[in-house]
């Protein structure tokens, strides 16, 4: 494993120390993700973790905990979440995030958004001191809007890629929808921006994430850190 993978995966079991039996889990999308769900598989498998049922917030993850054996539910059963576990992709000071490299943070958002914990498991290549230096934001919009999406967003400053796999195909969110990938550099005012995004009919969501982490748990070569939000 490489040293980033270690370090995921370090964050990874770190925040699976704080599921208790019974919780309802929200299962994040994603390569660190991935060493969570693993760990839960794991612990459900020998016993030490009971009754918990996860959310999964993609395909992807769903496929994934299925192979597990982890139970899973949907918000229809469970609209409220214990504990959510994500990770994210740049981080800034006060804890807000960009999240959407997988193209998952639809379902991410509105899992954060009932969760009554959000934890967040980085690598310490993510933080860093203004959203957007790290990182283009990931805008999720309605497929007939994608031209007159990318247009505001170029008006409001951003460079505009339209998301394509890398057989060069559009890529699909889960829900069918297409990314524009916004790179603003680094933003000067996200809640503003969120804002902005927010208002657009055409734009479904987008991938920055205000005020929703409670927790951030940074992995570092010789340590771990466990920010967490003043509120
Ligand atoms: C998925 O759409 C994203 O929001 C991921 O949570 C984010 O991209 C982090 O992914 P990695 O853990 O793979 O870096």
């Amino acid at each position: 494993m490489n040293l980033v993978d270690e370090l995921k995966k370090k964050a990874a079991h770190r925040a699976v120390e704080f599921v208790t039996s019974e919780m309802v889990i929200g299962l994040g999308t994603g390569s660190t993700v991935k060493f969570a769900v693993e760990r839960l598989g794991e612990l459900l498998n020998s016993g030490q973790l009971k009754d918990i049922v996860g959310i999964p917030s993609s395909n992807q993850t769903e496929k994934l905990a299925q192979g597990l054996a982890i139970p899973l539910t949907s918000l229809d059963e469970h609209p409220v979440v214990d504990l959510n576990i994500d990770g994210a992709d740049e981080v800034d000071p006060d804890l807000n995030l960009i999240k959407g490299g997988g193209g998952a943070l639809l379902r991410e958002k509105i899992i954060a958004q009932v969760s009554r914990r959000n934890i967040f498991i980085v690598d310490q290549s993510k933080l860093s001191s203004q959203l957007g230096s790290l990182f283009s934001l990931p805008v999720e919009v309605i497929p007939p809007a994608r031209r007159t999406e990318e247009n505001y967003l170029k008006s409001l400053g951003a460079a505009v890629t339209l998301r394509s796999d890398n057989d060069g195909t559009l890529f699909r969110t889960d829900q069918n929808n297409l990314i524009l990938d916004a790179d603003f550099g680094p933003i000067s005012d996200p809640i503003e921006l969120a804002r902005l995004l927010n208002q657009r009919a055409g734009i479904v969501e987008h991938g920055l994430f205000i005020e929703l982490a409670d927790d951030v748990i940074v992995a570092e070569a010789d340590n771990i850190r466990h920010l967490k939000r003043e509120k």
